[in-house]
């Protein structure tokens, strides 16, 4: 099936669950013009302890009636199903804008001299081929360090950021790479960068972090711009969210997180 792409239809903005906000926020600071659907499938996460089959199947589903609602474009706002799915979508929808996200490994690995670079990320973006195949494009600058990160995500769907368990989370998580283990940490899962300043606090205040949202943002605008779909006209754009959780405290808490400070 084909969809006709217009101008004036919204931006889909896939994630897992309440992590994508964190590229959310930087696609309305570059496109505020431009209207957004946000959908997070929390009732099936986390994506990152499942199999590749399953993300890659509840995420061409999503996309499937995402484009049925019109939507001109997709930024695929979490790093496991980008993994997982990003490709065959790409492959059945060539003609509409797609845009994943991965590790933002580059920036790191240019910081200095051989850096030393721990990328966060869940099991199954840490074990598919995609970032196998990041890690050797950057291995002969930098020393990549993978982390996976079971459960850390949950924190932030529970919007559970300012209490001692998650202080106690990293700091057994982090243990070997504290007091100047590494240079820097690359936040490879949406969810992180909610986590950052806690992460900051353990691994020390010289510990540089990155992540890929405002890259994933800044393809986005790039992509819409060549084919023409950008908003032309100065508006505020609006946001809608949606997510497949019955609890409504999903949605609350996507508001909530697009408005903190990270
Ligand atoms: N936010 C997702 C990511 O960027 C993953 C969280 C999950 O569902 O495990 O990888």
């Amino acid at each position: 099936m084909k969809y006709l792409l217009q101008k004036d239809r919204p931006v889909a903005v896939f994630d897992s669950g309440v992590g994508g906000i964190s590229v959310l926020r930087e696609l309305i600071r570059i496109m505020p013009d431009e209207d957004f659907i946000y959908f997070g499938d929390s009732k099936n996460a986390p994506y990152g302890v499942r199999d590749r089959e399953e993300v890659r199947s509840f995420t061409e589903e999503r996309a499937r009636e995402l484009f049925g609602q019109g939507c001109k474009g997709l930024v695929v706002a979490c790093n496991t199903a980008t993994s997982a799915a990003v490709r065959p979508l790409r492959e059945r929808y060539p003609y509409i804008p797609i845009v994943g996200i991965e590790p933002a490994v580059k920036p790191a690995a240019l910081a200095g001299d051989r850096q030393r670079v721990l990328v966060m990320a869940t099991p199954v973006t840490i074990r598919e081929e995609k970032f196998r195949q990041l890690m050797a494009a950057w291995e002969d600058r930098a020393e990549i360090i993978p982390l996976p990160c079971p459960g850390l995500m949950e924190f932030v769907e529970r919007g559970d950021l300012n209490g001692d368990d998650l202080l106690d989370y990293l700091t057994e998580l982090l243990r070997d790479y504290r007091g100047g283990a590494v240079d820097s940490v690359v936040l490879g899962c949406t969810h992180y960068p909610f986590a950052r300043k806690q992460i900051g606090r353990v691994l020390g205040e010289q510990v540089k972090i990155y992540d890929g949202g405002a890259g994933t943002a800044r393809e986005m605008r790039r992509r819409l711009e060549e084919k023409g779909l950008l908003r032309q006209e100065e508006r505020r754009g609006f946001v809608t969210f949606e997510n497949s959780s019955e609890d409504d405290g999903k949605i609350r808490l996507c508001r909530q997180l697009l408005e903190m400070e990270i």
